[in-house]
């Protein structure tokens, strides 16, 4: 596993992220959405930097990839969504790949009548876009590798690192192996 990104770089990317919120909200209440589950420790440091009034909820997302389910099915629940019409909406993700998870929420939140909706990203994978919108807020730029830690995970593991990791194809083969020992070397199923 080769560090990406230090807990000291990740801090600092919050701080920097949440003061370009603030500058963009200024002042007005904002409701935070994060996506289930990779987004848990973003929202829960971002949340702590920012000044004014914060509301926050959670939407659930799932992506799948390569051999996992069906390629680039999409599944969202926004069942555990307050109403939002008039509210001003930060999505916040873990990462933006094909981007199309971002652009999918911030449709749903659209249609269910928020007033605006801005979509926030740790980090944003060079080259790999699907969809015609950007991010508003990208916290980092990385190369096109899988990623694990704060947040973000592998099969379900890896979340809980303090940094951010790429992780190789040895690396990928020895957590299959850790993890679900019976499962077939596929390549990685991005789980939510
Ligand atoms: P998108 O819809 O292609 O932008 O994918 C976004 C989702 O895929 C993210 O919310 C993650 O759950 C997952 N994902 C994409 N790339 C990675 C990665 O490198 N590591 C872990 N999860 C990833
Ligand atoms: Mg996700």
């Amino acid at each position: 596993m080769r560090v990406l990104l230090t807990a000291a770089e990740l801090a600092s990317g919050i701080e920097r992220l949440a003061a370009e919120v603030g500058r963009d909200a200024r002042g007005t209440p904002l409701m935070v959405v994060g996506v289930l589950t990779g987004s848990i420790v973003i929202v829960a440091d971002l949340i702590r930097r920012l000044d004014g009034p914060v509301s926050v909820s959670m939407a659930w997302a799932s992506s799948y990839r390569g051999t996992a389910t069906e390629p680039g099915s999409l599944e969202l629940h926004l069942d555990l969504l307050p109403d939002l019409a008039g509210q001003d909406v930060l999505v916040v993700d873990d990462i933006f790949d094909t981007g199309r998870t971002m652009e999918a929420i911030v449709v749903a939140l659209e249609e269910r009548g928020a007033a605006r909706v801005r979509s926030l990203v740790l980090l944003r994978k060079q080259g790999r876009g699907e969809v015609a919108m950007e991010p508003d807020f990208v916290g980092f730029e990385i190369p096109d590798v899988f990623v694990v830690g704060y947040g973000l995970d592998f099969d379900g593991t890896f979340r809980q690192l303090d940094h951010v990791a790429a992780l190789d194809a040895a690396d990928i083969a020895a957590a299959r192996a850790a993890h679900s020992p019976s499962r077939s070397p596929d390549p990685p199923s991005c789980a939510p």
